[in-house]
């Protein structure tokens, strides 16, 4: 009797007793209440509802052994299912995957277009957390790591090629509403990671530097973090690697925020560990235009560049050229340390360092340059990073910790040396007060 019980308790309460393949062939489609679960039990895909509208329903990937549900890509995050009628998500004979309403409208759609039926292909949720369409020969058709929605978990190539639209992340509206908002995060020139707001930029990672693998390692934790980037000769990849194995993730919030996060299972919580834009210094062009924020200041304060002052004393108008250049003559360039290199610039392709100095010094309208090899792209056919600039300085700072690299700035020859003395002795140019 008391077995009975337990056995009818076990009935009621197991979470699901419904099949737990890892993958979808087009001989059973997936329906509400079915689960993918990845081979090695990380990663999960079916259908769900969030908090306060549980009448729309998505499916999408989420961690399989992480109490808290947390949601890694949706397929159909603008179009979910509205009526409590069941939908489907079938895997067709010409190997794609469709999430079909009740009445068989499809709601989201792949389109690898194979016209030839393969009777091996199968849509597989890996381990990785990638949903993959793999045909019989082991080849992968499509994957949706390439069509993140707002997170990115390790070993995701992400797409740093600003034509790549479609790859780029985008935040949810709100905390209960997957929905696509004006947040995006994606590549801007072959360098620089942009969030944007609509089409405002709202943070800016600047262009990579020598450095372009950097490992992050967390003091209080079990693992290290790197991202690098990879130049396939094809557009530039950034990719998040871990040693040590909690799950970590990158999503870009709702509020627009880049969160790295990782999982604390002796808290059973997510732990942010590094986070964009910081509130000092890190939204774009802070400062303004000539203006950079000194991070080396107990307060982080904005400053006008060399050769600048005040406009109108107006922090957000930022600062204009004290002296207008002279054309003519090889100028002469102030070295500034540390320094986040502005936005806007110009990548000139093969050059050494000499030669972008002097590409920049023989060119009146060049008002800057800055100069890094990419030892560690892979597979770089051109690793100089010759950038100039030959308008507006924007969204420029000064590193308190290294990571910056050396900008050099033009300036009138005559006193050159002397600005060059009070860089170095710290009698920076005007102040604008931060307020
Ligand atoms: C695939 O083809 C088989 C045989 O023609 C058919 O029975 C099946 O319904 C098809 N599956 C889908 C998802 O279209
Ligand atoms: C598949 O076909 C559709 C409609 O013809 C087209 O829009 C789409 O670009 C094609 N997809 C691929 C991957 O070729
Ligand atoms: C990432 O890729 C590497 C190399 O292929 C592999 O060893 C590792 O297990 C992968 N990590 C995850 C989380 O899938
Ligand atoms: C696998 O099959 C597809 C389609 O038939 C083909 O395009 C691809 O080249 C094949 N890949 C390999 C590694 O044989
Ligand atoms: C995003 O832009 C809108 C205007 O388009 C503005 O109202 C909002 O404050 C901006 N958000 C942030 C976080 O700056
Ligand atoms: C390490 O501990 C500090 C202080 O408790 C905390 O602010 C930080 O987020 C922790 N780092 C990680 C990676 O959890
Ligand atoms: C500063 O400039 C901004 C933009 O030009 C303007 O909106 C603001 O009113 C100005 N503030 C002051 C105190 O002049
Ligand atoms: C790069 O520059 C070198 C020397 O300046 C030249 O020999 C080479 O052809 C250039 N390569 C490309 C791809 O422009
Ligand atoms: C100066 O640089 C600008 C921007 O790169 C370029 O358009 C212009 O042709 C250059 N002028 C000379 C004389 O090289």
């Amino acid at each position: 009797m008391g077995m009975a019980y337990l056995l009818l308790f076990l009935f009621l309460f197991m979470p699901c007793l419904c099949r737990s393949d890892d993958r979808l062939t087009s001989a059973k489609p997936l329906l509400p209440g079915d689960v993918l679960i990845s081979d090695g039990g990380v990663f999960a895909l079916g259908f769900f509802s969030l908090k306060n509208s549980m009448l729309s329903s998505y499916v999408g990937i989420w961690y399989n052994n992480i109490p808290e549900r947390t949601y890694v890509w949706i397929a159909n995050r603008n179009n979910p299912l509205t009526t409590n009628l069941p939908g489907k998500l079938v895997f067709t004979n010409s190997s794609d995957l469709v999430l079909l309403d009740s009445t068989g409208h499809a709601l989201w759609t792949t389109t690898n277009n194979i016209t030839t039926r393969n009777d091996g292909a199968a849509a597989i949720l890996l381990n990785s957390g990638n949903l993959v369409v793999r045909l019989p020969n082991g080849t992968d058709i499509w994957e949706s790591f390439h069509y993140p929605t707002d997170t990115i978990v390790p070993n995701v190539s992400f797409s740093l090629s600003s034509t790549d639209i479609a790859r780029r992340l985008v935040a949810w509206k709100g905390p209960n509403d997957p929905s696509s908002s004006d947040f995006s995060m994606g590549g801007d020139s072959d360098f620089q990671i942009v969030v944007w707001n609509r089409t405002k930029p709202y943070w800016r990672r600047p262009a990579l530097g020598g450095n372009v693998i950097s490992g992050s390692f967390q003091s209080n934790t079990t693992f290290v973090m790197y991202q690098s980037t990879v130049d396939t000769g094809n557009g530039y990849y950034m990719k998040m690697t871990v040693d040590g194995s909690p799950n970590v993730r990158l999503t870009l919030d709702y509020t627009g925020m880049v969160s790295f996060r990782w999982w604390n299972s002796a808290t059973s919580s997510w732990t942010v560990f590094n986070q964009f834009p910081s509130p000092f210094c890190d939204q774009y062009a802070f400062c303004g235009p000539f203006a950079y924020c000194d991070d080396t200041e107990s307060v982080p304060t904005c400053k006008c560049l060399d050769g600048f002052e005040p406009d109108n004393l107006n922090l957000s108008r930022g600062c204009r050229r004290q002296e207008e250049l002279k054309c003519g003559g090889e100028g002469s360039f102030l070295t500034l340390p540390d320094m986040k290199t502005p936005d806007q610039f110009l990548h000139i392709r093969n050059k050494s360092f000499n030669q972008c100095a002097e590409y920049c010094s023989h060119n009146c309208s060049c008002t800057a340059y800055a100069y890094a090899n990419l030892e560690n792209v892979y597979a770089a056919v051109d690793r100089s990073r010759c950038l100039v600039w030959t308008g507006v300085l924007i969204d420029t700072k000064k590193f308190s910790n290294g990571f910056g690299e050396n900008l050099y700035l033009r300036y009138p020859s005559t006193s050159g040396m002397e600005l060059m003395e009070r860089w170095k002795g710290n009698g920076i140019g005007g102040l604008i007060s931060c307020g």
